[in-house]
């Protein structure tokens, strides 16, 4: 009982913090508003300091206050560098373990999610998002080519600088999914994967085509994992839990490859089966870790990626030393 009152109590602290931090942001974001007539650069930066903020509250809860320990494996990435990032699926969680490496090298505030186009009418969160200038999409390639189109534009245009997220699969990772994708892979002949959905291109071929000669010349590929230490491989906690509770029996592993956008084909028809590779092996390495989690894995030690603390991150999301300038 008195352990049940102080997980709500935690959760109602954190949750309900987050929720309040989210909306006095709002508030700024709306405010500060005519600051974006008369200086774009600024006021986006201001915007991309303030939506980071928000990102940094999460991951400190998660990272420290509730001790979720993250691993890496794969490719080490430099600083600042602009990219197209490619993740599985699996749930909300997602977010929090991309935004765990974007911290590590300095993009949150290049961070651009495609959101549910419903979730712009969350308040706090929803509403942050879009003053942040994600990008809201209905799944629905007539209607979101447009939006996303001008949205991609905008950013070539400024040089803006961004870590482009993309779920190629379209949807969450489950049981029912997979059973629909099986079938869609038999009819198409393509390989029948057993921990990631077959990818979706459309999106994909048209963001990296987008990009090529531009100021984005990677595409990253993270592979997201999750283990319970009693419960096995792909247990993960739910946003309540992680606001909540004492993660440390959850395990999280990231692994990372860095992919120059050139070496990518742009044939229509290569681009998809290049994807179909790529899914392919991520469902290897994912089967790799069901059953040996990361025992033959390489991973980067822990120094090198430590969590550096609420401070130390809040001080870098609101430098104005060069850190605003980023790689092109
Ligand atoms: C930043 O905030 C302003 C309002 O202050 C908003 O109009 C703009 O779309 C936001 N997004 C970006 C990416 O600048
Ligand atoms: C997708 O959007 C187009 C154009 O807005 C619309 O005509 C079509 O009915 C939509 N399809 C679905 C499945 O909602
Ligand atoms: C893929 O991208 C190319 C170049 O932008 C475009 O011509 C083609 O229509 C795209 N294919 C799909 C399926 O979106
Ligand atoms: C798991 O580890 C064992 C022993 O190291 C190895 O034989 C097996 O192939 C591994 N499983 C996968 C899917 O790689």
């Amino acid at each position: 009982m008195f352990e049940n009152t102080s997980r709500l109590g935690r959760l109602a602290f954190y949750g309900g913090g987050i929720f309040s931090f989210c909306v006095a942001l709002n508030a700024i974001q709306l405010v500060t508003s005519p600051l974006f007539k008369i200086n774009k650069e600024k006021a986006r930066n201001l915007n991309a300091s303030l939506a980071g903020s928000v990102w940094l509250l999460i991951q400190d809860v998660f990272e420290k206050k509730h001790k979720g320990k993250i691993t890496y494996s794969g490719d080490d990435l430099p600083e600042k560098e602009n990219a197209i990032v490619i993740v599985n699926h699996r749930s909300w969680d997602d977010f929090i373990l991309v935004n765990s490496v974007a911290f590590r090298k300095r993009t949150v505030k290049s961070l651009k999610y495609f959101a549910k186009d419903s979730l712009k009418f969350l308040p706090g969160f929803g509403w942050g998002m879009y003053l942040m200038g994600q990008i809201f999409v209905k799944r629905n390639w007539t209607s979101d080519k447009k939006k996303i189109d001008k949205a991609f534009n905008g950013i070539k245009k400024d040089k803006e600088p961004v870590w482009i997220i993309t779920y190629l699969e379209g949807t969450r990772f489950t049981r029912e999914k997979l059973i629909q994708s099986h079938a869609f892979a038999k009819e198409r002949n393509l390989p029948i994967f057993n921990n990631v959905l077959i990818p979706r291109v459309k999106g994909f071929n048209a963001s990296v085509n987008a990009f090529r000669n531009s100021h984005v010349k990677y595409v990253y590929d993270f592979t997201l994992a999750y283990n319970h230490k009693e419960k096995g491989f792909g247990e993960l906690p739910s946003i309540a839990t992680i606001l909540s509770s004492d993660i440390s029996n959850y395990q999280f592993h990231i692994h990372i490859r860095r992919i120059p956008i050139e070496s990518i084909p742009e044939n229509e028809e290569e681009v998809y089966q290049w994807a179909i590779k790529m899914f392919h092996d991520k469902d290897k390495l994912l089967e790799d870790l069901k059953q040996n989690w990361t025992k033959n894995i390489d991973v980067i030690s822990e120094e090198k990626m430590e969590w550096k603390g609420l401070l130390f991150e809040l001080k870098k999301l609101f430098s104005r030393n060069k850190d605003v300038k980023y790689l092109e």
